[in-house]
Parts: C-alpha cells; sequence; structure tokens
C-alpha cells in the first residue's frame, strides 16, 4: 500500500511502499479516508519534534486521520463504521499507568509514543491498524471533516483545563484572546465565539488574508502583533479572562501574563524550539499572584474530548468547513498539501472518498 513518510535526515515527506498492515485481536483493520497536515508535522519533518519508531529509518506521518473500518473480528466495531483514532499509545507491550486510567493525554513524554509524532507510524498510508479502544466513533455524514476531530479535541482539552484551574470562583470568559491564526487558532476561535462577548485573534500578517477573512467573518477582531504586542492588548483594546495561546513563540506564554484580566488564565499550547530570552520574572510572579491569574500547559487529548469535538464541528457554521480548508490533495500528489504560504489554511491528504467506497 502507499504511505507518505518522513525518512531519518531528510527533509521532505515522500511516497512510500508498505505492506498492508494485519489487524491483531482486538484492532481493526481502518481504510483511511483523509488526514490533516498540522504545525506539528512540519515541526516533525523540520526535525525539531519527535522521531521514528526505535531501529527504523522513516516515520509515516499523520495524526488528524479519519477512516472506515475495514474488518475488526473481535471487537464491537462493524465494517463501514466512521472512525478517528485518537493518537498516543503505550510504549511497549503494556499499558502504564496512565493508560490504564484512560489518561494518555497526561503523561509525560517518557511514558507515551504518539502515532505520526513521535517513536509510532502515523496514519497517512491507505491502511492502518489500531486498537478498538483508540477509534472513536464519527457519524457518516461527518465523515468528509473527521480529520478535524483531532484537532478540535485538543482544544477542547485546553479549554477544560483552562475552566478547572479557575473552578473555585463564578468565572466566564467574557473576553478571549487566541494568539495565532493558524489552524488551531481559527478552529478555536470558531469555538469562542459562541460563549465569550468579544474574541480577539492575533497574527503576524498583511491584508488581504485568508485568515484575517475568517477571524472577521466569525465575528472576531484580528490583532496584528507588529503593531499591537501581546503585552498591549489591554491597553489598545481590553483585558482576556482568557488567553489560548497557538503560535507556538516562548515570549506569548510570559506576554500572556500581562494581557489577563484579574482572575484570568492562559492556556499554553505551543510547542517552541529552546530559546534563551530575557523576561522580567519578579514583576510577572507578582503579576500572577496578586491577581489570581493563571497558566496553565496543555498537550494531547483523551477519548472524551474527542467526543466532545465531534459534537462541535456540528456547531460550526456551515460556511466555516470551505473557508478554512483550503487544500485538498490526492495522496498520490500529496505536495501541496505541506506547502506553506498565505493562501492556504488548512491542508489535508485524501486517500478514498466516503461517498465513492
Ligand atoms: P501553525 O499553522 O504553525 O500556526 C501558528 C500561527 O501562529 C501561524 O499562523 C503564525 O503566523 C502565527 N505566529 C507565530 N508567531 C507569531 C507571532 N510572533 N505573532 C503573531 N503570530 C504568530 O501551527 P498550528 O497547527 O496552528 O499549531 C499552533 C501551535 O500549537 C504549534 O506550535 C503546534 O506545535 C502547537 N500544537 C500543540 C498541540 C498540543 O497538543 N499542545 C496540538 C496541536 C498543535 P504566520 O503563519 O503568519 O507565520
Ligand atoms: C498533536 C497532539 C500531540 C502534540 C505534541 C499535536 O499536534 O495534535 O496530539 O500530543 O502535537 O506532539
Ligand atoms: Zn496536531
Amino acid at each position: 500500500m502507499d504511505a507518505i513518510g518522513i525518512e531519518r535526515g531528510a527533509d521532505e515527506p515522500r511516497l512510500l511502499e508498505l505492506p498492508r498492515p494485519e489487524p491483531a485481536p482486538g484492532e481493526a483493520l481502518v481504510e483511511t479516508l483523509r488526514v490533516g497536515v498540522d504545525g506539528t508535522d512540519h515541526e516533525v519533518i523540520a526535525g525539531n519534534h519527535g522521531s521514528p519508531p526505535d531501529g527504523e529509518d522513516h516515520l509515516v506521518l499523520g495524526h488528524e486521520a479519519v477512516g472506515v473500518v475495514e474488518t475488526a473480528p473481535g471487537t464491537d466495531l462493524e465494517a463501514g463504521d466512521v472512525v478517528v483514532p485518537t493518537v498516543r499509545r503505550p510504549p511497549g507491550d503494556d499499558p502504564n499507568d496512565y493508560f490504564e486510567r484512560g489518561e494518555a493525554d497526561m503523561a509525560p513524554p517518557g511514558a507515551t509514543l504518539e502515532r505520526g509524532i513521535d517513536g509510532a507510524h502515523g496514519f497517512m498510508s491507505e491502511y492502518f491498524t489500531s486498537p478498538e479502544e483508540y477509534l472513536v466513533a464519527v457519524p457518516p455524514d461527518l465523515a468528509s471533516l473527521g480529520f478535524l476531530v483531532e484537532p478540535m479535541s485538543v482544544s477542547e482539552k485546553a479549554l477544560e483545563l483552562a475552566a478547572a484551574a479557575r473552578s473555585s470562583f463564578e468565572w466566564r470568559p467574557e473576553t478571549a484572546l487566541v494568539l495565532g491564526n493558524g489552524a488551531l487558532g481559527l478552529l478555536t476561535v470558531a469555538v469562542l465565539v459562541d460563549d465569550a462577548d468579544e474574541v480577539y485573534c492575533l497574527g503576524r500578517r498583511d491584508r488581504p488574508d485568508p485568515t484575517i477573512d475568517v477571524i472577521e467573518r466569525l465575528g472576531a477582531t484580528y490583532v496584528d502583533s507588529r503593531e499591537t504586542p501581546v503585552s498591549a492588548v489591554p491597553e489598545v483594546h481590553e483585558p482576556a479572562d482568557l488567553v489560548y495561546e497557538a503560535t507556538g513563540h516562548a515570549r506569548h506564554a510570559f506576554e500572556s501574563i500581562e494581557a489577563l484580566a484579574p482572575g484570568g488564565v492562559a492556556a499554553l499550547l505551543g510547542v517552541p524550539d529552546p530559546w534563551t530570552f530575557e523576561v522580567d520574572g519578579g514583576r510577572l510572579h507578582e503579576e500572577l499572584v496578586l491577581n489570581n491569574k493563571a497558566l496553565v500547559g496543555s498537550v494531547n487529548s483523551g477519548v472524551r474530548h474527542f467526543e466532545a469535538a465531534v459534537d462541535r464541528l456540528r456547531e460550526l457554521p456551515r460556511w466555516f468547513p470551505e473557508s478554512f480548508v483550503t487544500e485538498v490533495t490526492p495522496h498520490r500528489s500529496f505536495g501541496p498539501a505541506f506547502r506553506r504560504g498565505p493562501t492556504n489554511i488548512k491542508s489535508v491528504v485524501e486517500f478514498a472518498r466516503y461517498e465513492e467506497r
């Protein structure tokens, strides 16, 4: 079967020919429909994050997948079910405590592998296998958008952690500030505009730009970080009850503290490269304490976040997917899916079409 992978030391993905996987007992064989590409895939390709499985010379890419069950003997799944796989798998044969508790998303790096990212092959192949417990059912009418369930689930978890950190008092994010107009940032803006009175989204692009169009059509306000740095947002606009960092720009983790209103919380999602810089640690520490502010880091997501994400996808405005998914590429000519540029918001590699199976 065809697969798209990155070889050790290479700087661009390649089409690979691999044997079709055989499902073990308790596993499903899934025919892949679509696999999305995000900032993490670019970090993996650049060699800045993750690695191939131990002892192997390549990594099959892809962690945002949707597919259709081909066979799943001995499971509750049936041929034809539309499913989305979760990303994390236990290292070694036995599940550790995190996996046994169903909290793989809380495992630190040494206690988990990530399919398509770190130490385990991903889903960018015509077929993949997965244990039933790591597959989440998706209604067939969402099959073509099912690749958005994983990134949406990442936001579901981060917003849950942020709200949990404010659960001991009356808190509602009336004002939210999303840092980053990449795919994760825009998906999160689409979620937040339903609940917050005012949503701001920070980028560094000139108009005309399709991400700014999406931000404004969602009813949010674009903030250009070149004119208004994160720490100036309270002065130029207003302080934020919630900051959602999705730039991977390490300074934003600290500047978020200054953008928050008293009692606010910032969820950090970016995965930056090492970078040494100066901050006024005393002032930021004081700011956190005297204004009851919180910072929470959040990575990955669990089955319940995937389930919440399925519901959330249904609530997106009808126009959103068409404006947001800018590049659908057949898997044999996948090149454009990995090209970054101002006109490409979210790209997806298509292996099969649900309606044509
Ligand atoms: P992405 O497509 O690379 O988006 C990042 C966006 O931030 C880009 O649009 C970029 O603008 C913008 N940006 C970067 N630095 C900026 C700055 N200084 N000022 C204003 N805008 C800035 O990545 P993504 O897929 O949306 O993911 C966002 C981040 O979250 C990445 O670091 C990724 O690794 C991480 N992530 C984490 C998780 C998790 O579980 N924690 C899950 C998914 C992704 P330009 O495009 O104009 O350069
Ligand atoms: C993926 C997560 C993963 C994280 C860190 C994200 O892009 O969506 O599932 O845990 O990267 O590798
Ligand atoms: Zn991702």
